[in-house]
């Protein structure tokens, strides 16, 4: 089939290229000419596992177009998929205004000999936006246009997003038209996977109820973290004995500095703000966020209780990215984390494998060494702080570490370092929801 991906964003490129992978042809357009140019040319504009080849060869197999014209491709293509950003706003509320100019433009590249198309709702939207994407078209289309409006939200982690595309626990596809669903199905009938038909508005629904529910489990056993450590338990084995029960399932039970990223912070803020405006309100997910704040604060405060006094403290950061595996440091907490050892007047090294370029960015004006290398990060430093879950941390030689640091003091917000391995090597070992290992007597 012939289809568009409006906007080359983490979801829109990811999407467009699993399209092709399976098949499909697709254009993918964005209005941002250097971005276009830059995969013109072959080059990668944000990073993300096993992307950069997957592009290439469907590039090469002409599977897969790149273009800053909306027109040609809305002219071209039956399908024309929405993914650009929804960003908040300052008061928790979604930021539709991209996904409106889209629609305006989709409604001013229609034309009555087309044939009919359908609009595909990717981005992450409060309910009933759908509708308001049809009026904008049927508003601004000229008469006599065939076209229906769907929503199809997308479920991939920034990290392993091919993966996640390729597949799918499940596709949602949301419409009131037996006709675009039927041509839908179409395109997911590659993927091989379940398909959930509902209507447009559940569809909607399903994506902010999704997340916020996943943000609400990473809370939950943050919560609980907090009281293991009052209590001398372990996070993590109480972790692994309730997702053993299949009712709750082991997954998105690491407890660690809290979630972050482009899209749990804003969903939960968004469908906290959707639900007070349907009078329905969310009260539940305001706790969700508070767990979520305290849990850095609760981290910091243990760094300080352990240096007392964090100015001019040498503290070295391992990872700013949000996640593992991706360059993007959107809401990270890491990046959170190093502003706050910088406001209290501490001196910052960091380091990550991928979001070193975006994190200097982020961290413009704080006065942070940005390291190329994780063991001359750690060099001199009183206090080495895991933020971010990347493996090559967990498998890094420990003895060299220490020996490279002023004093042995690991503080591991990702529950991911060997507690045994660091307390062999010297460490002494704090990490989230769990005992204090290891020396407790420093002198240095
Ligand atoms: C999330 C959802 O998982 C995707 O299904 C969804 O498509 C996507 O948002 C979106 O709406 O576009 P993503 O934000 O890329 O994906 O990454 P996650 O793997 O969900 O991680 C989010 C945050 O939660 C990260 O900061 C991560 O470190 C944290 N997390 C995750 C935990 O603290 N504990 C866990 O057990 C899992």
């Amino acid at each position: 089939m012939n289809l568009a991906i409006i906007g080359t964003g983490y979801v829109g490129l990811t999407t467009g290229t699993c399209f092709a992978e399976v098949g499909h042809r697709v254009v993918c357009v964005d209005n941002n000419a250097e971005k276009v140019q830059m995969l013109l040319e072959g080059r990668m504009p944000l990073y993300e596992p096993d992307l950069e080849y997957m592009i290439r060869s469907n590039v090469d197999a002409g599977r897969l177009k790149f273009t800053t014209n909306l027109e040609s491709a809305v002219e071209e293509c039956e399908i024309i998929f929405i993914a650009v950003p929804t960003p908040p706003h300052a008061d928790g509320s979604v930021d539709l205004s991209y996904i409106e100019g889209v629609s305006h433009e989709i409604a001013d590249a229609l034309k009555p000999g087309l044939g009919y198309r359908v609009v595909v709702d990717k981005s992450t939207v409060p309910v009933s936006t759908g509708g308001k994407v049809y009026q904008v078209i049927e508003r601004y289309a000229p008469l006599g246009v065939d076209v229906d409006v769907v929503s199809n939200p997308e479920f991939l982690r920034e990290g392993s997003a091919v993966h996640d595309l390729m597949n799918p626990d499940r596709v949602v596809i949301g419409s009131d038209s037996q006709r675009a669903m039927d041509m839908m199905k179409r395109v997911y009938q590659p993927f091989n996977a379940p398909i959930v038909e509902v209507d447009l508005a559940s569809a909607e629904l399903i994506k902010h109820a999704a997340n916020s529910f996943l943000a609400l489990k990473i809370s939950y056993i943050n919560a609980v973290s907090a009281v293991c450590e009052k209590a001398g338990a372990d996070v993590e084995l109480v972790a692994r004995g309730i997702g053993m029960d299949r009712r709750i399932s082991s997954h998105f039970l690491n407890a660690g500095l809290g979630y972050g990223g482009s899209c749990f912070p804003k969903d939960v803020k968004g469908f906290i703000n959707v639900s007070e405006q349907l009078g329905a309100p969310m009260e539940i997910l305001k706790e969700v966020e508070r767990v979520n704040a305290a849990q850095l604060e609760r981290f910091l405060g243990r760094i300080r209780k352990k240096l007392w006094v964090l100015r001019n403290k040498k503290i070295a950061v391992w990872g700013m990215a949000f996640k593992k595996n991706t360059d993007d440091v959107r809401e990270s907490v890491a990046i959170k984390l190093i502003k706050r050892l910088r406001e209290e007047g501490a001196c910052v090294s960091a380091y990550d494998p991928k979001a070193s370029e975006t994190g200097a960015r982020a961290l413009a004006g704080y006065d942070v060494t940005i390291c190329d290398d994780m063991y001359e990060c750690a060099r001199g430093a009183e206090v080495l702080v895991v933020a971010t879950e990347w493996k090559q941390f967990a498998t890094a030689n420990l003895v060299k570490v220490r020996e490279l640091m002023r004093l042995p003091i690991m503080f591991d917000g990702r529950n991911i370092m060997h507690a045994e391995n660091a307390v062999h090597a010297g460490f002494e070992y704090h990490s989230v929801g769990r005992k204090t290992l290891g020396r407790t007597n420093l002198r240095g």
